[in-house]
């Protein structure tokens, strides 16, 4: 796709620092604290996913994070009555919806807005009313763009796992199908963010291929990156290979 490459802003997800802070039962690391200095060092979001066994961030994280994010916050989810209610009181900037399974290691896939369309549309709406950008997680499949916008999505987020895995053997087959996605959201006017699986090796190709990207949201290699080259220099290194 031909024009001008949009800033793509890095959203550092969290998850993996109160999973350590969850394994002693006390407040070390300070997921607040982290989330001040990761915007410090420049991130330009935080996003967190409350899973519900609360075993990486919980819900009672979730004001305070709010209180002291001055860029964006992320809440990513399974839409569930309970999930909706807490995002609907916290009131993030975006709320990414995300049909993961409650015992399910990470994220593997996205929705099928369409099968899902009329799911998705009401709780769309819903968030919507009270300010809150949706996103819709899906795979990369131009007619699930299409599936998003009719259920009246903000955004899509193209889960990239899959791009992550075949990018050492085969990055233009890895990316093809994100490239596809990308046109069609252009074409209808849709937001693009993208995440799960992106380091400091599969970042920058993916970024040069996807000119319209909006936001990538970045945890678990960011959060093993840091434990070699810091906090600091780490979100640096990433918001370098999204800058260039
Ligand atoms: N996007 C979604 C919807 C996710 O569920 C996750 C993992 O929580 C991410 C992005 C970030 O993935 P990773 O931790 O592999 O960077």
């Amino acid at each position: 796709m031909e024009g001008i490459r949009t800033v793509t802003r890095l959203s550092v997800n969290l998850n993996k620092v109160a999973l350590i802070r969850n394994a002693r039962g006390e407040n070390l690391p300070d997921l607040v604290q982290v989330a001040k200095d990761c915007e410090a060092f420049g991130a330009e979001g935080i996003t967190v996913h409350p899973r519900p066994d609360e075993r990486h961030v919980r819900f009672a994280d979730l004001a305070a994070l709010k209180d002291v994010v001055t860029t964006e916050f992320n809440i990513e989810g399974n839409p569930t009555r309970g999930f909706l209610d807490e995002v609907l009181r916290c009131q993030p900037h975006q709320c990414t919806l995300v049909p993961d399974a409650p015992a399910a290691l990470t994220s593997d896939g996205g929705w099928d807005t369409l099968v899902h369309a009329g799911f998705l549309k009401e709780v769309t709406a819903e968030l919507q009313a009270k300010g809150i950008r949706v996103s819709l997680f899906i795979d990369p499949d131009p007619s699930q763009v299409e599936g998003a916008m009719q259920a009246g999505a903000d955004r899509v987020e193209l889960y990239t796992g899959n791009y992550a895995r075949e990018y050492d053997s085969d990055p233009e087959g890895a990316i093809r199908g994100h490239v596809a996605c990308a046109a069609e959201a252009a074409r209808l006017g849709i937001g693009l963010n993208a995440g799960h699986d992106l380091n400091l090796f599969n970042l920058r190709y993916y970024c040069n291929a996807i000119p319209n990207l909006a936001e990538v949201s970045i945890g678990h290699a960011l959060i093993c990156d840091a434990l070699y080259y810091g906090l600091a220099n780490t979100v640096r290194m990433y918001r370098r290979l999204l800058l260039d």
